[in-house]
Order: C-alpha cells, then sequence, then structure tokens
C-alpha cells in the first residue's frame, strides 16, 4: 500500500469509529472486513474476533437462513434501507436493530461487498415502553387523587378528565372526553354567564382566577358544589390555549358550615327571645289595660272623644314598635340563602341593634353610636353579618353584667392589610367596658367550643362562626382587650368596587 493510500484508510477507520451506528463491512464472500466500536457495543463482539469471518457464523439473525439482504444487495446493486431485524448478540440476547444495506463497489464500480449500517432500536423501545409506563403512571396518579382533575381546550371542550371527576359527574370518561363542558356540566342557569366568561378568560380579557367556587350538573342533575383551583395553558409561544383545573366536591362540607352558623343562630334567638319577650310584653300590657277601659266606658255610654284619638295614636305606635322587633326577629330567624350583594355596613349595624338594644337596656348598658353617614357599600352577605354583629354585640353585654357602654362604630379604613393584600376597607367596631380578656385567652377565642362561660350560658361557637363569615367575606377581624377596662372587636369588610367586582368575581 502507498503512503497515500495508508492514510486515505486511516482516515477512513477514523471516520467509521466515530460514526455513532454499528458498520461492519464484508467482501464478495461475505467475510467481514471492518467492524466499528459502535459494533462492538451493540453485538458484544470484538473486532479481532470478528474480522475475516463469515458473517453467518457470527451475527446470526432470522434472516440468515431465508433471504439474506448482504447477497441480495451485492446481486442487484442497490441499496436496502431501513428494515428491522433481530440479531443475536455475543450472549446470547436478541437485539431489534434497524439496518441499512448498501452495496460496496470498487474504483471501477464492481461491486466487491456490501456494508451494513445498523442501529440498536432497544435504547428507542426503551424510551417508548418508558413513555408508556410514565403515561400510564400520571394516569394512574390523576384517577388516585381525591380531587376532580379536568382540561378544558379554547373551545371549551373536555380533553382530559379523571376517575374522580367521572365519579362525581356520573359518567364514563367516553360521555365526556370531546364534550362541551358547559353545555354538558355546568347548570343551565349559570350556562351562558360562564361561557361568557372563559370565552373571556381566553381571550386574556382578565387576570385568571385561581380559586373560586361554584356548582356543577351532574348526569342525575345534582348540582354539587365544587371549589376550584384553576391554572391556565399556555403553548410555547405563550399563548392561552385552555385551563387545567383541580376540584373538591365542597357540597358536605358547606352543608355543615350552614348548619354550625344555623345552630349558633338559634342559640343566639334564644338568648335574644327573652329580652325580646319583656320589650313586646310591657307595651302590649299597657295596650291591653286602654283596651279595657274603652270597652267598659263604651258599655257604659261614658266613651268620650276627647283625649280618646290621643290615646289611640299612642297606642298605634307602641303596636307599630312590638310589630317591627317581632318581624325582625322572625326575620333573624329565617334560614336565608346565602347571597353577596352590596350592602350598606350601618343598616346591617341597626338591625342588629334592633335585636340587641332591648337587651342593652335592660342589663343598664349605655348605648354610643358613631356611624359614619359617608361608608361605601361592601360587598357581603346582609344575613350574615348581621349575625356576626349580633354575636359580638351579645358578648359585649354578657361582658358587662354591672352595666357600662357599648360602643359602635363605623369607619372608612384605607390600605388596609388582609392575608397579602392591601384593601380599602369599611371599619365597624364594637367596643366594650366589659370585664376583658386575659392575654392567655387572646388566642383561642376564635377556636371552636372555646367558652369561659357557664353551661347553658355559651357553648363557645359564636366567636368560631364569626370568624369563618368574616373569612367567607375575604376580610379580617382583630381583638384588643385588656382585663377590667374593656374589649374592642374590629371588623374589616374590603369596599365594593363596582369595575373590580366585574373581574374578580367573573366565574367559570
Ligand atoms: N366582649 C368580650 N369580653 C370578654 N370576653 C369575651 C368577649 N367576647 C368573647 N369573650 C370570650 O370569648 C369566649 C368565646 O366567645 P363565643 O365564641 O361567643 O362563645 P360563648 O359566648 O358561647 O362563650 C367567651 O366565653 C368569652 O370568654
Ligand atoms: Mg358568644
Amino acid at each position: 500500500m502507498t503512503k497515500e493510500a495508508e492514510l486515505t484508510k486511516e482516515y477512513l477507520e477514523n471516520i467509521l469509529e466515530s460514526m455513532e451506528g454499528g458498520i461492519l463491512t464484508i467482501d464478495k464472500n461475505r467475510r467481514i472486513t471492518s467492524f466499528n466500536h459502535s459494533a462492538e457495543e451493540i453485538t458484544g463482539f470484538k473486532r479481532e474476533e470478528v474480522l475475516n469471518k463469515d458473517c453467518r457464523s457470527i451475527l446470526k439473525s432470522d434472516n440468515c437462513e431465508r433471504a439474506c439482504p448482504l447477497e441480495e444487495v451485492m446481486e442487484t446493486g442497490k441499496p436496502i434501507f431501513n428494515y428491522e431485524i433481530a440479531i443475536t448478540t455475543k450472549t446470547g440476547d436478541k437485539v431489534p436493530v434497524n439496518i441499512t444495506t448498501s452495496p460496496l463497489r470498487s474504483s471501477d464500480n464492481k461491486i466487491i461487498g456490501a456494508v451494513e449500517n445498523f442501529r440498536d432500536l432497544t435504547k428507542h423501545k426503551g424510551l417508548w415502553g418508558k413513555l408508556r409506563e410514565e403515561r400510564n403512571k400520571a394516569q394512574q396518579y390523576l384517577n388516585i387523587a381525591g380531587v376532580i382533575i379536568v382540561a378544558i381546550n379554547k373551545e371549551g371542550i373536555i380533553t382530559l378528565i379523571n376517575k374522580r371527576g367521572c365519579d362525581v359527574l356520573g359518567y364514563t370518561e367516553d360521555e365526556l372526553i370531546g364534550k362541551d363542558w358547559y353545555n354538558l356540566c355546568v347548570p343551565q342557569k349559570y350556562r351562558e354567564e360562564r361561557k361568557r366568561d372563559f370565552e373571556d378568560l381566553m381571550a386574556g380579557y382578565y387576570k385568571n382566577v385561581e380559586d373560586y367556587e361554584n356548582t356543577i350538573l351532574t348526569k342525575s342533575g345534582k348540582e354539587p358544589i365544587i371549589a376550584w383551583h384553576n391554572t391556565l395553558i399556555r403553548d410555547d409561544d405563550g399563548h392561552i390555549i385552555g385551563t387545567l383545573s383541580s376540584g373538591a366536591d365542597i357540597t358536605k362540607r358547606k352543608q355543615t358550615e350552614e348548619e354550625l352558623i344555623r345552630s349558633e343562630k338559634m342559640s343566639s334567638l334564644g338568648q335574644l327571645a327573652a329580652s325580646v319577650v319583656h320589650e313586646v310584653n310591657n307595651p302590649l300590657a299597657g295596650i291591653m289595660i286602654y283596651v279595657k277601659l274603652f270597652l267598659k266606658k263604651f258599655d257604659s255610654g261614658t266613651l268620650q272623644s276627647e283625649g280618646t284619638d290621643e290615646q289611640l295614636l299612642k297606642m298605634q305606635k307602641e303596636l307599630e314598635r312590638t310589630t317591627r322587633i317581632i318581624r325582625n326577629l322572625l326575620d333573624f330567624a329565617r334560614q336565608s340563602e346565602p347571597t353577596m350583594a352590596p350592602v350598606e355596613i350601618n343598616r346591617a349595624v341597626e338591625a342588629a341593634l334592633l335585636l340587641v338594644g332591648n337587651q342593652i337596656s335592660l342589663e343598664n348598658i349605655n348605648l354610643d353610636k358613631k356611624l359614619n353617614p359617608e361608608l361605601p357599600l361592601v360587598l357581603a352577605d346582609f344575613d350574615k353579618i348581621q349575625q356576626v354583629l349580633i354575636n359580638i354585640m351579645l358578648n359585649a353585654t354578657q361582658a358587662m353584667p354591672d352595666g357600662g357602654t357599648l360602643t359602635i362604630a363605623t369607619y372608612v379604613a384605607e390600605g388596609v392589610q388582609i392575608g397579602d393584600e392591601t384593601k380599602n376597607t369599611v371599619r365597624i367596631d364594637i367596643r366594650d367596658t366589659g370585664v376583658g380578656i386575659p392575654k392567655e385567652n387572646l388566642g383561642k377565642l376564635f377556636t371552636p367550643f372555646f367558652t369561659t362561660k357557664e353551661k347553658g350560658k355559651g357553648v363557645g361557637l359564636g366567636l368560631s362562626v364569626v370568624h369563618g363569615i368574616i373569612e367567607k367575606h375575604d376580610g379580617k377581624i382583630d381583638v384588643t382587650s385588656k382585663p377590667d377596662e374593656g374589649t374592642t372587636f374590629s371588623i374589616y369588610l374590603e369596599v365594593w368596587d363596582e369595575k373590580e367586582a366585574e373581574n374578580t368575581h367573573r366565574r367559570r
């Protein structure tokens, strides 16, 4: 070999070595003439072991017996691209490979052998297997999850739902995938509104609402309440292409919460009833006396018109007052649907005072009302806020067994830190000059069943219900107290901003 030829050979061998696929060449007699490093790795044979050996004695494959591609290529002179066979390695394992076989020609274009270029498919097969495994695992996780997981694309079509989702909705996966979420799973009365909100969300018109609650519609027509956590799905360019949501069925929890609030309400009603009865009884007894007197005079024909009309008017006034008190008590006792609406806080304070007021005067307590007439509205459940105020006012009166002063004040409070947000709020202070709360109890006030009152006087649920209601309103409640001086409860509720409300109260 000339020096030049030797260099070329070395150069070619280097190339062969550096190639990622296995490369094997044979001569016309099917003797192996080259075998690169990758070929060693795939087959397990060393080059020294195979060089000059008949390829059939080394790399047996199913094809060796039937039509040998190497022979075919050498006969026809045409390459065979990308076929798959299993070759047997040195250790006897079968390895699937993808092979391209091409003829080798001499400089005068005669076929002198063939070259096989093969890739180990187990690496890829393994990858596919792994992917499949991962997908199954992910599916399993999705299905084990105790929450509903549902993905909806930009058009509102369900693209993924887990087993829990199917269970809650009462459909099979097949009945859900590819269907319109809004038409199938949203109660009719909310459908249009939520569809519109979703379209706005997809169009990027407003910020994603991460956590919210709403009702869904099941196959059997039930409407469970779901607490959702929502994530926007975006494509590589950042465009919104759908949502992925997890949701927990909180219907039961909601019911228990409502029941607790209701039973607490009953207990404060019990406390209010005594004073209300007292308040109503006195004027009624007075009116009774007048009525009897009138009847007597009427019978004996001595009823004079002079003074009578004045007395009748007085009676009418008293009757109106008692009716109002009773109506208020009944209103308060009534079970109301939770409804959020813009509320004038001063009106809620007056409504609470109308019921607690009797108790206050009975207990020798002065009422000091400082209501700011210029308060902005807050978004709230009127009945629930009334209940909060009554609970705190009743506690205050109970803290002043020997009388004192109850101050109710309302303020505008801007820039108040609630959670990790700064909000403009309306603040309601309820201050008493009562026994106060020892420091060690301050942290326990809002825990259920914490009470310092004797049996029958309190069960310790009032403030925990108060706390629950204020939390639901995304508000805040603070307490400051000094033993023997008194206690102040401050409630903060966010000011209702009509424009802002449009954005944050949109629901799916
Ligand atoms: N204004 C107050 N002054 C003194 N202590 C109070 C006041 N409000 C609440 N507390 C304390 O908090 C406890 C819990 O109140 P609450 O949850 O309403 O339950 P209850 O009134 O049934 O005891 C009361 O037992 C009392 O010790
Ligand atoms: Mg109480």
